[in-house]
């Protein structure tokens, strides 16, 4: 598949202009707790996931924008995000129970997260493609979307620090394979399919190391 190149200046262009954040319902936390008991098994009644090492992860949610999660579930729903273990959950839930329990994971507080440290050489290119990106592979920094220290801008860029590394990596292979194809204007595919497995690992690696509250 042919990828135009992506300027530092077309991504941001397109991150501040393209992008509208989807329009969320207002969300009831007293009822979305309700309706979480059901989602604690994998995402944890902390809202922390697991990073589940071999396995398919379960992504923390705590702290999570809103509308992002309310987003994510919307089209888990409608099938424009494919995954066969949310899918059911994300039938039970009409959008105003969505918007509830996206409310409900917004407000926790985020977790204290204990991942592997990053090896010496994941320390240095993941840092490197988080912060600088790698222009000569066009590249672009993560940060220059998901936000400085990567903790997430708006309802349209979800934040990855602290997020669990199974998690991250397995997001950016999965649009490197067009298995994920729910991102605004394929801003995501445009970098994963750029990036080669060390470069994945490194990253996600690294960003789940840095913290995830400022
Ligand atoms: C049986 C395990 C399981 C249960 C129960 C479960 N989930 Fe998930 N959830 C997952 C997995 C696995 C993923 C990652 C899917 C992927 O890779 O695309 C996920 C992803 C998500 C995401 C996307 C997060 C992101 O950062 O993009 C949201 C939001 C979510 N789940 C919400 C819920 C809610 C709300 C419930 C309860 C109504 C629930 N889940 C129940 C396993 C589960
Ligand atoms: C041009 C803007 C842009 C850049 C640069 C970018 N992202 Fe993203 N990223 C997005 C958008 C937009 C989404 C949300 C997709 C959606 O709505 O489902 C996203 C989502 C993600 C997700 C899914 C998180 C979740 O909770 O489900 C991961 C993981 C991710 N990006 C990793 C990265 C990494 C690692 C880099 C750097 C190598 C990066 N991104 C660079 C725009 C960008």
């Amino acid at each position: 598949m042919y990828i135009k190149p992506l300027t530092w200046t077309s991504a941001v262009l397109l991150s501040f202009c393209v992008l509208t954040p989807a329009q969320a319902e207002t969300g009831n936390v007293a009822q979305g707790k309700q309706m979480a008991a059901v989602c604690a098994a994998c995402h944890q009644q902390d809202g922390s996931g697991k990073n589940n090492a071999g396995a398919e992860p379960w992504p923390r949610l705590a702290g999570l924008d809103a509308g992002y999660i309310q987003k994510q579930l919307t089209e888990f729903k409608s099938g424009k995000r494919a995954n066969a273990t949310m899918k059911p959950f994300a039938m039970m839930l009409n959008s105003q129970q969505a918007a509830n329990v996206a409310a409900y994971y917004a407000s926790l507080p985020v977790p204290a997260a204990n991942p592997v440290a990053p090896t010496e050489a994941q320390q240095s290119l993941g840092k490197k493609l988080a912060q600088r990106g790698d222009w000569d592979r066009y590249i672009p920094a993560c940060n220059s979307c998901h936000g400085p220290d990567a903790l997430g801008v708006g309802s349209s860029f979800p934040a990855l620090a602290g997020q669990h590394a199974g998690y991250i990596a397995q997001q950016l292979k999965a649009w490197r394979e067009g298995k994920r194809s729910n991102d605004p204007q394929d801003l995501m595919l445009a970098v994963a399919s750029r990036m080669n497995d060390a470069d994945i690992d490194a990253v996600s690696a690294w960003l789940a190391h840095q913290p995830a509250v400022k």
